[in-house]
């Protein structure tokens, strides 16, 4: 089939503002259009490509959710080793090195650029002629691995360069923000699946995937901190080459500094020391590089490292400490998880008396006993955990952990899926189940009902007040007022904050019941897929997996949750208190001025961003298109409007200006 005219501008058209978007949204961090409309675009342009699948190539924005599974990865011989650095400790050792660099310089001056160093994965990048036509792992320094395809999926790593170069290797470090990590461990403790350590570990296993899909998923993002090789322009420093690369679409990170002296580095250095736990990343140093190319060349390389640059390392997160105990808590899908009770001590910053342990194959990996010393690591707000055992210090007197047969608060048989790391307690009717599925219930992203924390729920469930979520509904003030540490005021504000929950709307509601599986974005799909809770109680499997994001482990799931006997109570509860179970839609017409009219947007607009523009047009019954034809009633045109103002033209669509769109909302 021959490829019409105007498909294959389409498709060169959707590329371009594919990745035009891309770098807006990866590389200079604002995006301007909604989400929504990038995948439209997306989810077009593969249609496209598979209707004509002549126009397939392999820079195409398309092969970003993930092309074919691999068999496995090819070695690569890197141009040029990629080495690693010299670590200095402390404001000392810096020194030596700045005196080392001065010395070899016959004592000329030194600019420092100085970086975060970022805790990932280093990648090198090969461009040939602008096109990405390799990327690879470091792995010994000579010879990585090829995840080209991988590293495809990441959407801060341009495909194209923006300018053109003829050849051009790059460095940086692919790492996962701590919020994919926090999220992508979560959706694993959930399904029983073993858990990341920390975020290096959760990048570097995403990158090794023969299935680019799922990297796609895994939220992975790159700094580029340098090049490799070039065939292309001159350079004098390496900050200019790093704003150069900049402008050739790569990922740069915002913190880099340039500074004369020492001092200068050290003070900024200082600056970091706490201020790097309220990075969305995790780093762990920073990095000093001398600015001037010719300096870096005079200067040169010992066999692993360059002599000019050096990485200078936090103080330790880690410190030495004493198990206590290890006890076993009971979570609300019924996992058992055992954590280790610590002899206190500080780590960067922080008291620390527990540690995460996540299962039973982890603590006999580590062989980790009661009464060991153990060295613990904490990276920044992530959760303690035992790095190391050290069983030079056992005395003998060390007990092994009996991983416990029944769930230690029902006395129920414990049982382990096949495949499953987890342990879980099978009784549905769990004491500890029920009381960890209340607090997800209450929570934030759930119902929401402020002031109900664990201990208000443990005194509730205590006292024989509540059974389930759903009596939370009927308490009454009399009740409240009679538990410890509740006075009038709190338990009208309770109440209030209780019946202020019945309008939650109905996808918060269904991730509330807690079902195995059912996450946030699930929950919101399901709603507005069945309209209301009743409806979805009575889905079949067959229905469910017809839900896009529903897999036949979920539908099972909730078929199997509608069935149990304790769930049906609950319903009928939340549905007697007046609970909202319908899915309304939430925006209601302001007027119904633009009823029918379809708008296409363009270029940057002063008042409002794409996102609010849309939302104007859809509150007064309009619509907001992607691309212009002569059924467009009107093309909004910002600031450096695209090729959609000329095609505007060509149709004799009407062009309106902001001014104008205000006048026509004001009607
Ligand atoms: S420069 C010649 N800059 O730290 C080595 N490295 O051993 C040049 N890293 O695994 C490396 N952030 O991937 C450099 N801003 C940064 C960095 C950085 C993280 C990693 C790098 C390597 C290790 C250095």
């Amino acid at each position: 089939m021959s490829v019409p005219n105007d498909v294959r501008k389409e498709v060169e058209e959707l590329r371009r503002e594919i990745e035009e978007h891309n770098y807006n949204y990866y590389v200079l961090d604002s995006p301007t259009i909604p989400d929504e409309q990038y995948d439209w675009m997306m989810r077009r342009l593969i249609q496209l490509e598979e209707q004509y699948p002549q126009l397939a190539t392999p820079d195409s924005p398309s092969r970003r959710v993930g092309g074919r599974v691999q068999e496995g990865f090819k070695p690569v011989k890197h141009l040029v080793p990629m080495l690693s650095l010299g670590n200095t400790f402390n404001e000392d050792e810096l020194k030596d090195f700045h005196r080392r660099v001065r010395s070899a310089l016959n004592d000329q001056p030194v600019e420092y650029v100085v970086e975060l160093k970022i805790d990932g994965l280093a990648i090198s990048l090969l461009y040939e002629n602008g096109r990405l036509v390799r990327g690879a792992t470091r792995g010994d320094g000579e010879t990585g691995e090829d995840i080209t395809e991988n590293l495809k999926t990441v959407g801060s790593i341009p495909l194209k360069l923006r300018q053109p170069v003829p050849r051009l290797e790059v460095r940086g470090e692919a790492y996962m923000p701590k919020e994919a990590f926090a999220k992508l461990n979560a959706q694993r403790e959930e399904r029983g699946e073993p858990l990341f350590a920390n975020p290096r570990n959760a990048a570097a296993g995403s990158l090794r995937q023969l299935d680019p899909k799922v990297t796609a998923g895994r939220h992975l993002s790159t700094f580029i901190y340098g090049i490799g090789h070039l065939e292309g322009p001159e350079m004098d420093s390496h900050a200019e080459a790093l704003q150069w690369l900049k402008e050739l679409g790569f990922r740069i990170n915002p913190h880099i500094k340039v500074f004369k002296t020492i001092s200068g580095v050290i003070d900024y250095l200082n600056t970091w020391l706490e201020k790097r736990f309220q990075l969305p990343y995790v780093i762990d140093g920073m990095v000093i590089k001398v600015n001037s190319l010719a300096q870096q060349r005079r200067l040169g390389f010992t066999a692993k490292s360059p002599r000019w640059a050096t990485a200078f390392k936090f103080p330790a997160e880690k410190a030495k400490t004493k198990v206590e105990d290890i006890k076993i808590s009971v979570g609300r899908t019924g996992v058992l998880t055992p954590t280790a009770y610590l002899t206190p001590v500080e780590v960067a910053g922080s008291t620390v008396s527990r540690a995460v342990l996540h299962n039973e194959d982890i603590i006999k990996k580590k062989n980790i006993k009661i009464g060991d010393t153990v060295v613990i690591h904490k990276a920044g707000d992530v959760i303690p955990e035992v790095v190391e055992v050290l069983t030079e210090k056992r005395t003998g007197r060390e007990r092994d952990f009996i991983y416990p047969e029944k769930c230690p608060e029902c006395g129920t048989k414990v049982v382990r899926e096949e495949g499953e790391a987890a342990v879980r307690c099978p009784n549905p009717y769990c004491p500890a189940r029920t009381r960890e599925g209340i607090f997800h219930f209450v929570s934030r992203a759930a119902m929401d009902i402020d002031g109900l924390g664990p201990a208000v729920i443990t005194q509730l469930l205590r006292a024989g007040l509540i059974h389930d979520a759903g009596d939370l509904y009927s308490l009454k003030f009399d009740d409240l007022i009679k538990l410890e540490r509740i006075g009038e005021k709190s338990a009208r504000n309770l109440l209030n904050a209780i019946a202020d929950s019945k309008q939650r709307p109905l996808g918060q509601l269904i991730f509330a019941l807690g079902i195995r599986h059912v996450g946030q974005t699930a929950a919101k799909k399901l709603a507005k897929h069945f309209g209301s809770l009743e409806k979805l109680a009575l889905a079949t499997e067959e229905e469910l997996v017809a839900v896009p994001e529903v897999g036949p482990k979920m539908a099972e799931s909730i078929v199997r949750w509608f069935n149990r006997e304790n769930n049906i109570k609950l319903l009928k509860k939340l549905i007697s208190a007046g609970v909202n179970t319908k899915n309304v839609e939430t925006k209601k017409a302001v007027n119904n001025s633009l009823a029918g009219k379809s708008f296409v947007l363009t270029g940057t607009l002063k008042n409002y961003t794409r996102k609010e523009a849309k939302e104007v047009i859809e509150e007064r019954g309009g619509r907001v298109v992607s691309s212009v034809s002569k059924k467009t009633d009107y093309v909004l045109a910002g600031e450096n409007p695209g090729s959609k103002l000329e095609k505007a033209q060509q149709l004799g669509v009407e062009v309106i200006d902001e001014e104008k769109f205000k006048e026509l909302l004001e009607v």
